[in-house]
């Protein structure tokens, strides 16, 4: 992992609270932190919550910087990722590897950042297995399925803008539908 984020503990915590605060800040954080494509993701993942945000009466801030974070702990190594679930939440070791980063992210952003912003990370654990109602989480979850990256030109995001449960349980149909969806949970490739 990048030195940056590594490197952060070390900053006191005044200073530490005033760039997590600070969205280019993070965004910059974020993009030394994984691959490009990832970083691109992230990013317009960001943009987007920030947008439905505005339409829901949503901090917007909180749904850029939930939006920036969502994948940071995603190209951690798995055996990385099994770590943090073995010391902080053994239940989800058992949850298939693709879904595991959402949950670690929360401990990783606790341990490596010292951030605590309550709403953030429970949009971000949510963000695979989505098993709350937040208007926060919703966002998230929506937007990290359908941000400009992945080219898909359909009528979910205009659906969000004025309903975001209806844009999730379309989201949830439209996989479904592909037989994506096992067992209630969605097993989809890369969200
Ligand atoms: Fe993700
Ligand atoms: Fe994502």
């Amino acid at each position: 992992m990048s030195k940056a984020i590594d490197d952060f503990h070390l900053l006191s915590s005044k200073q530490r609270a005033f760039l997590l605060n600070d969205e280019e800040v993070l965004t910059d954080l974020v993009k030394t932190n994984m691959s490009q494509k990832r970083f691109k993701h992230s990013l317009a993942v960001a943009k987007l919550a920030k947008e439905l945000a505005r339409y829901h009466h949503v901090d917007e801030k909180k749904a850029y910087i939930a939006g920036i974070l969502h994948d940071v702990a995603k190209e951690l190594p798995i055996e990385e990722q099994n770590e943090y679930l073995r010391y902080y939440d053994f239940m989800k070791l058992g949850e298939p590897d693709k879904v595991k980063h959402s949950h670690v992210a929360k401990y990783y952003l606790k341990d490596k950042l010292n951030f605590h912003d309550k709403d953030i990370l429970n949009a971000i654990y949510n963000h695979t297995v989505l098993k709350v109602n937040d208007k926060l989480s919703l966002i998230i979850y929506v937007a990290d399925k359908r941000d400009e990256t992945r080219g898909i030109d359909d009528e979910v995001i205009e659906v969000a803008k004025k309903d975001l449960k209806k844009a999730v349980n379309l989201l949830i149909e439209k996989w479904k539908a592909k037989k994506q969806y096992k067992d209630g949970t969605y097993q989809g490739s890369d969200n």
